[in-house]
């Protein structure tokens, strides 16, 4: 076991924000967000959106990294400390949850690498139509040997910045990634709102329309803000637990939110005034960024730039994240296990890649594997790990913090004004009755409810 002061630290506040907003914007934000937005009422949507983090993402978000900070270890020896007994298979799941999500995150990281090139190499230019831009993709994602490739180098990149460290690695590339991916996000916000025609995406995406929200909604918003902020698997424990204690856990919290849900809000900005521009209608997942989105870019002037921009924006947006749900795995394996760093990186890596290479295959040599309730590998790692293992997660975090460990000692990890001090009581009466409360509704919409009665 290693010893604890040996441990690493963020080399500034700004370097750890940087490395929690880069695991918390991901393909949630670019892909997920603007179409939930856009089908359910909105700048209604958005506005609900708010609420979420208010009374959902932030007080979890404090939460995972007062545990992070005060234990200064991986979820799994955190729980051991706050918890003791049972309560560490709450890490367990956490350390497993980030293992199952990397096996198909990565396959879809890997796919943006290959749009990257794809772009660079102009095959822009024949995805006039639909049929020709589903046509190739589906010909990608069914090509394993392309598919198995771009998932190891996917990987392989993961693995080269984890294995440097906190500071040199992990700190390093999120301070240099997570402006350029805000950057390249406004180039193309410029280039899609100037479009002829972009008004009417633009209505589509932001017009409030409260007519659509209802119950349903909510907790969609709800279950989308939890995912989007990386919460419920010990991520933001593993960050929190590199972190200074002069650093100050309210303000960092608020910041890191803000940056995501600026990320979500622009993605939208930059895809719907430019789809409704050239005249096409938005679907959701893979399809608008995989399907629609390069038939729009076929219709602009220099297209193939804005193309392989904007595929670099989701090759960088999954990085950050896969970046941080390794270092869960690592830092399990370093803290607990006393494995190198170099060590724990190189295994773990490995079994990734290797536990991806089916979910890789979902769309080609497995595609009629099954493996439960008629789902593809692939679809199983994404529901398992999205509808159970996170919102469960989430809701024993707040539990073990609310009632087992008790608020008034963590407390004392929050920023010592107490000027605060009405803020801390809110914070402490979420974490006990209202995100418990929350996270209960989620698992029964999404995973029993949904389960049942998909449509
Ligand atoms: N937040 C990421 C996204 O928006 C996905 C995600 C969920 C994640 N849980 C995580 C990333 C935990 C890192 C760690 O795409």
């Amino acid at each position: 076991m290693s010893d604890k002061n040996s441990r690493e630290h963020w080399g500034s506040k700004i370097g750890f924000i940087l490395a929690a907003a880069g695991s918390a914007i991901g393909l949630g934000n670019i892909w997920k967000f603007p179409y939930l937005a856009g089908e359910n009422g909105g700048g209604a949507f958005v506005v609900l959106y708010l609420i979420c983090i208010v009374v959902l993402g932030l007080p979890v978000m404090i939460a995972e990294i007062v545990i992070g900070r005060h234990t200064g270890r991986d979820p799994v020896g955190a729980f051991k400390q706050i918890g003791g007994g049972r309560w560490k298979l709450v890490g367990y799941l956490g350390v497993a949850s980030g293992f199952f999500i990397m096996t198909y995150y990565s396959v879809v990281g890997g796919w943006t690498i290959g749009y990257i090139v794809k772009s660079a190499g102009g095959f822009i230019g024949s995805m006039t139509d639909i049929r020709a831009a589903e046509e190739t993709f589906t010909r990608f994602i069914q090509n394993p040997f392309e598919t198995v490739f771009y998932l190891f180098l996917f990987m392989a990149i993961t693995v080269f910045i984890v294995m440097r460290g906190i500071k040199d690695g992990i700190e390093k590339w999120n301070k240099f990634l997570l402006p350029l991916l805000f950057i390249i996000l406004i180039v193309l916000i410029i280039r899609s709102l100037t479009l002829e025609g972009a008004s009417a995406g633009l209505a589509f995406y932001l017009k409030p329309d409260f007519s659509k929200v209802d119950v349903k909604t909510v907790i969609e918003a709800m279950g989308q803000c939890f995912f989007s902020l990386s919460l419920g698997m010990g991520a933001m424990i593993t960050y929190g637990s590199y972190l200074n204690k002069e650093d100050k856990i309210l303000s960092s919290s608020l910041q890191i939110v803000t940056l995501d849900t600026f990320a979500a809000i622009l993605s939208g900005l930059a895809i719907f005034p430019a789809l409704f521009a050239v005249g096409m209608t938005p679907d959701k997942g893979p399809g608008l960024t995989f399907n629609i989105l390069p038939v729009v870019f076929s219709k602009m002037s220099y297209g193939s730039v804005f193309a392989v921009l904007f595929f670099i924006l989701l090759f960088i947006a999954a990085l950050t994240s896969s970046i941080s749900l390794v270092e869960v795995v690592v830092a399990f394996i370093t803290d607990e296990k006393g494995w190198s760093r170099r060590k724990a990186v190189l295994v773990f890596g490995s079994l990734i890649f290797l536990l991806g290479i089916p979910s890789a295959l979902s769309f080609s040599t497995l595609k009629d594997v099954r493996i439960f309730f008629g789902t593809t590998y692939f679809d199983f790692m994404d529901r398992l790990t999205t509808i159970y293992m996170l919102p469960i997660g989430g809701l024993f975090i707040a539990l073990c913090l609310g009632w087992k460990y008790g608020l008034k000692n963590a407390i004392h990890e929050l920023d010592a004004d107490t000027r605060l001090a009405a803020l801390k009581k809110m914070w402490a009466f979420s974490i006990r009755y209202i995100s418990p409360l929350i996270l209960v509704a989620i698992i029964l919409y999404f995973g029993v409810y949904r389960m049942l009665f998909p449509h």
